[in-house]
């Protein structure tokens, strides 16, 4: 920053994250001031890694809260704090864990993957977690003649289904965010804009991804668009990911898939809980803070830990 004013907000985040030394994690959601203030701007698997290695006394969270508690699971000796504590999820508020073990038990000899995007309780009762990034090497570290369980995401299960040619047996649930994009908005935009690459999230449905060039996380989706030598894509994701898309790749065009009302403003009313004010205080007061007991700690960090062992060969540490 060199001529431009900062405003006052930004300042006192800055110092008191000095004060409290402290790091601040967002994900690709996040409006786009918290996304610009951060240290580290990222998808779902990449803020567990940070958060698991830093060792700043404080993480300050800016995402939903299943990924702050993923943070303290790996983290417990830092405070973890989350700008609002209600910012939730879809996906964890339609499985409910009493629900899921009656669900689970009907498939005794399955393995269970479950979403990252998931309570602590279902944490604790699976073989593995997963994220958008990791779901298919996880999949296929399972041998082929074990049954697979999976939850909470319908979608993003049937997709790894699909892509790996296995059977999973499916939770129905279901982000708020991706099921409602309108393949019927996305094929008009493809007809006006002949060439342009269709990126999509797998929590997105079936008839959407059928369209897509391009299937994975937020990270990888980025990664596409920087990458590629097209200049015009069709964002299948929630709409502030092009915020860190702009700037990751700038002069190329990103528009927005509609939704199935014509909205082209798919936003996660989970995630926009946090505003620069709930930052600053959160920093000030080291709350709302996120607290495990300690037994369900250890019982969610089991399949966590095995995620990381399979996809990245261990767990990330504070001195990696
Ligand atoms: P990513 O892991 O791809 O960042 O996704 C998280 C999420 O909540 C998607 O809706
Ligand atoms: Fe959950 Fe969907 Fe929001 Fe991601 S976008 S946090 S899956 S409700």
């Amino acid at each position: 920053m060199t001529t431009e004013i900062r405003d006052d907000l930004e300042l006192e985040i800055e110092e008191l994250r000095r004060e409290r030394n402290a790091v601040i994690l967002a994900h690709y959601y996040q409006q786009a001031d918290i996304q610009d203030i951060a240290d580290y701007v990222g998808d779902s698997l990449s803020l567990s890694r940070q958060a698991a290695k830093c060792d700043q006394d404080v993480i300050v969270f800016c995402g939903v809260r299943f990924m702050a508690e993923t943070a303290k699971c790996l983290n417990p000796e830092r405070t973890v704090v989350l700008p609002d504590l209600e910012a939730s999820c879809s996906l964890v508020d339609g499985c409910p864990p009493a629900a899921f073990a009656r669900w689970r038990a009907r498939y005794p000899d399955h393995v269970v993957v479950t979403y990252v995007n998931s309570s602590l309780e279902l944490k604790a009762m699976s073989d593995y977690t997963c994220t958008s990034s990791n779901a298919l090497q996880v999949i296929e570290a399972i041998p082929k003649d074990r049954g697979i369980i999976f939850a909470p995401d319908k979608n993003l299960g049937a997709y790894l289904a699909r892509a790996t040619g296995r059977e999973l047996v499916l939770w129905n649930g279901s982000c708020m965010v991706h099921e409602v994009f309108s393949e019927k908005h996305l094929v008009q935009l493809k007809v006006q804009h002949p060439g342009a690459k269709v990126l999509a999230h797998p929590e997105c449905e079936a008839g959407v991804l059928e369209h897509a060039d391009y299937i994975g996380s937020t990270a990888g989706i980025l990664r596409f668009a920087k990458e590629s030598s097209d200049r015009t894509f069709l964002i299948g994701t929630e709409a502030r990911m092009i915020h860190a898309m702009q700037k990751a790749a700038p002069g190329k065009e990103f528009i927005p898939i509609p939704t199935t009302t014509g909205c082209a403003c798919n936003e996660c009313p989970h995630m926009m809980r946090n505003t620069m004010e709930k930052l600053r205080d959160c920093l000030r007061d080291l709350r709302p803070e996120i607290t495990i007991d300690d037994d369900l700690r250890r019982a969610a960090l089991r399949p966590i830990e095995a995620m990381f062992e399979v996809c990245d060969g261990a767990v990330p540490t504070a001195g990696d």
